[in-house]
């Protein structure tokens, strides 16, 4: 079972711990990680934990661009990488050991030309599956439209878009030929509609209003510790987040994408692929610092999560 995952704008994922954090002064760290980082990326390395194949294009260049590269070889990832000339950025986490806090440094990343960008959707005509799951924020350069632009090239040849993003990617990624899901945040979807969306009845209509509009069939929003709401032509179905003993929620968005993908080229319909992205999600958050989510974790979880009741009743 082989998808494509798509990353504009990845990431080297610098991460170390320090006693404590100060300014002027030198501090020692350790416990130093390099990861290959970005959503796309991060949801590749999850579905390929679950026994799939996924395919990362993913945009890289310079210095740290050829470490990045390098970083996907090294887990094993079928890559297809997109040149470009500017520098691929390097985000930085950073573990305070007396305050038990997480101190996380990102930048906009390096700018794309239209030659470049042109390329990547080129690249993208060729992948193979049924799926591409397009993921994170664009690069400054990437036009507005750009993930709007990928869900056609990947319906010319029958596939299905999988949205995951933000701000003007997210907003430009529904406003055109619409995707077959997308999975905003609470956050996200506030920021997309502009509306502070208090309650679920009016995250429901929101959502409802994005499948009416032909932005996308399914809309899966995340909520963090209280679960997820999923809408679409045949209603909504809102769950409780699965009970666990969260070490650090950073990835359960991206494992709870791969776990829904995952479900989904397995050929299963899609509220289980649904439950199966929250058990993924919460095996995420399971794991310390930036780990994603690991299969038995996934399996127990989607055992408990199948038998999950839904919250309140929704037209
Ligand atoms: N503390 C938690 N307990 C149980 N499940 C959780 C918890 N946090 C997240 N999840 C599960 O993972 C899903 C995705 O999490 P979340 O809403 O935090 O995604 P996100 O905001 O996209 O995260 P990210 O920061 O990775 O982008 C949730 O809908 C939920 O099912
Ligand atoms: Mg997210």
């Amino acid at each position: 079972m082989e998808i494509a995952t798509l990353t504009v704008n990845p990431a080297i994922d610098l991460s170390f711990e320090a006693q404590r954090i100060f300014h002027t002064h030198k501090m020692r760290g350790d416990k130093e990680r390099h990861d290959p980082g970005g959503g796309g990326i991060n949801v590749a390395r999850v579905f390929v934990r679950l026994g799939g194949t996924a395919r990362c294009f993913y945009l890289s260049g310079g210095a740290a661009g050829a470490a990045l590269d390098h970083l996907l070889d090294v887990h094993q990832l079928a890559r297809c990488r997109i040149p470009i000339a500017g520098e691929t950025r390097i985000s930085t986490a950073i573990f305070e050991q007396a305050s038990a806090k997480e101190y996380r440094f990102s930048t906009s990343g390096p700018s794309v030309s239209r030659s470049e960008w042109e390329d990547c959707l080129e690249r993208l005509a060729q992948a193979r599956g049924d799926y591409i799951v397009a993921s994170g924020s664009l690069a400054p350069g990437v036009p507005d439209d750009f993930y709007d632009r990928v869900a056609r090239v990947a319906a010319q040849r029958g596939a299905r878009t999988i949205l995951d993003s933000s701000g003007r990617g997210l907003a430009g990624g529904l406003a055109g030929h619409g995707v077959f899901l997308v999975k905003p945040s609470l956050g996200e979807l506030r920021a997309l509609t502009g509306d502070p969306l208090e309650d679920d009845r009016t995250v429901a209509e929101a959502a409802a209003a994005l499948v009416r509009q032909g932005a996308a069939q399914h809309v899966a929003v995340s909520m963090a510790h209280e679960g997820a709401m999923l809408v679409n032509a045949s209603g909504t179905l809102r769950l409780p987040a699965i009970a666990v003993k969260a070490a650090s929620s950073v990835g359960a968005g991206d494992s709870f994408v791969a776990g829904m993908v995952f479900a989904l080229a397995s050929g299963r319909d899609i509220d289980h692929a649904f439950r199966y992205g929250m058990a993924a999600g919460a095996a995420a958050v399971l794991t310390p610092g930036t780990s994603l989510a690991y299969p038995a974790d996934i399996e127990r979880f989607a055992r408990e999560g199948a038998v999950a009741q839904p919250i309140g009743s929704f037209g």
